[in-house]
């Protein structure tokens, strides 16, 4: 299914960069532009996002101290 329609970019294309370690949306406009032409396709690319891009974590500084 086209996920943008300006780039004809399919949800598989973004699924498979989603796969392959983009996990934001400013690595997917990077990767296909999605989302600067009329930008209907924002919506979508983020909940494909939401779906399949692991969650973002923060970075913990972790003590070896006591242990
Ligand atoms: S549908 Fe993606 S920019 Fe238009």
């Amino acid at each position: 299914m086209y996920i943008c329609i300006c780039k004809a970019v399919t949800d598989g294309q973004i699924r498979e960069a989603i796969n392959q370690g983009a996990c934001t949306r400013k690595q997917l406009i990077q990767c296909f532009s999605v989302g600067r032409d009329c930008g209907k396709c924002n919506a979508d690319v983020r909940e494909l996002l939401n779906l399949y891009a692991p969650p973002v974590q923060s970075v913990r500084q972790t003590s070896t101290r006591g242990n």
